[in-house]
């Protein structure tokens, strides 16, 4: 079906074009491209022009005749927002541990007392897959209305070959009915099972010659993702598992010195992996190798505010050339938000990114932290039709009114699937 749709007059277009090849770093981190009063013309879904209103108004007239026309005078259009690092196929939510981390309680200790984590795989192994799809969907619904059309979903709530097997089924099922699109990391190490606590090495190994194979040969992820952290995989275990995870062509990521320098970092550069998330206790050895290597950090600020815990040094990482991302880590335990714009705030008020690297990291820079920059995150020819209009008249205003829905319009593949901030049918 061939279908054109045009937007006008944006008071400010931000293309976030020339960062396609490799990820924006340093100075190159505050390039957005900025096109005031742009439009840009989506046909059969993919981006076919952009530029100043006046130049595709004399280029195309006679296309714009039959077009569909969005006005967006005072508003503004950039990509569809990219969440890189999502846990979003889980069972249930965690509030009564987050009334006993309030009264003292660490993370850890709840964990290693067989909650956190262990509380949601309980309830994740007990889910069909009728109600893991159902509440999944109902997050994707609410991912796309706060203007986001791409996510990373990873398993890890399993544990066993079965469950893990059902979770990525699903975030399969999901992408392909759902407009948003999913792309999925196998993380079968995000925590050593209850019952295999006195032999974790077993439990490596069953990642390792059970789970990494079969996961692979029914091409239910792209990357292979690990917890390393003290009490939960080693920086030896996890090398293993992301070795092992290549040789079936999963490309590694680490949630990497979440909770102690581990050495995370250093083995996300060793390992080659695509992203290093966290981050928030990395060593300054560790960020060198992070810049030397370009592998992206992905930080996930949502999470440090919420088990109140120093923040990732993100300006640290900038200036010494790591590619940085932005993500919402949204999980039941440690980050319970669904809103990347109020991760973009955080990024802002306590990681000290300006307004622009936080527009570039949860576009362009998160479409290379998940491997998607040829077609997505940025406004540039031959990309798909993935943006966002947003109702504020500069893209300042994003950051400036903080924990706010601002999206007015979400536009999927050429398709308009919100509108004034409703979900179409
Ligand atoms: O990214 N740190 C490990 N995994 C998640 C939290 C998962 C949970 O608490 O359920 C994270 O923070
Ligand atoms: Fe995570």
């Amino acid at each position: 079906m061939s279908q054109t749709i045009v937007i006008r007059h944006a008071a400010q277009l931000l293309t976030m074009a020339g960062h396609t090849e490799k990820p924006a770093t340093r100075e190159a981190m505050s390039k957005l491209s900025v096109i005031e009063n742009g439009s840009i013309i989506i046909q059969d879904g993919m981006i076919l022009a952009v530029g100043t209103d006046k130049e595709i108004e004399q280029q195309y007239k006679t296309l714009l005749t039959t077009a569909e026309q969005i006005d967006a005078t005072n508003k503004i259009v950039g990509p569809g927002l990219i969440d890189p690092h999502t846990h979003l196929v889980h069972a249930g939510t965690r509030e009564h541990e987050y009334a006993m981390r309030l009264k003292g309680k660490s993370y850890m200790d709840i964990m290693n007392a067989g909650g956190g984590i262990h509380a949601t795989t309980r309830a994740t192994q007990q889910a069909d897959f009728a109600m893991l799809y159902d509440q999944s969907k109902q997050r994707m619904d609410t991912f796309l209305c706060n203007g986001v059309t791409t996510i990373e979903a990873k398993s890890g709530y399993g544990l066993t070959l079965k469950d893990e097997i059902k979770q990525l089924e699903v975030a399969k099922k999901l992408n392909e009915d759902h407009p948003l699109d999913v792309v999925s990391t196998f993380m079968g190490a995000h925590a050593i099972p209850l019952d295999e606590k006195d032999a974790p090495e077993e439990f490596v190994d069953q990642i390792i010659t059970e789970m990494i194979p079969e996961v692979a040969k029914k091409n239910l992820a792209l990357f292979n993702d690990v917890f390393c952290e003290r009490g939960v995989f080693t920086p030896e275990q996890s090398k293993r598992i992301l070795e092992a995870g290549k040789e079936h062509g999963l490309t590694p990521k680490i949630h990497a010195d979440e909770i102690e320098p581990y050495g995370g970092a250093e083995l996300a550069a060793e390992v080659g992996a695509v992203s290093a998330d966290h981050l928030l206790k990395t060593s300054d050895e560790g960020i060198k190798k992070l810049a030397e290597n370009n592998v992206i950090g992905v930080l996930l600020p949502g999470t440090a505010f919420f088990l109140m815990a120093e923040f990732a040094q993100a300006r640290k990482m900038i200036d010494q050339g790591v590619p940085v991302a932005l993500s919402t880590d949204a999980n039941p335990g440690s980050s319970p938000t669904l809103s990347l714009q109020f991760i973009m705030n955080l990024g802002c008020l306590k990681m000290e990114m300006t307004p622009e690297e936080v527009l570039v990291a949860t576009t362009i820079n998160a479409a290379h932290a998940i491997d998607c920059s040829e077609t997505i995150g940025s406004l540039e020819i031959g990309k798909k039709g993935d943006l966002t209009i947003f109702n504020v008249p500069n893209y300042l205003m994003l950051s400036y009114q903080y924990g706010m829905n601002h999206v007015d319009t979400v536009i999927k593949s050429g398709i308009p699937v919100v509108r004034g901030q409703q979900l179409q049918a």
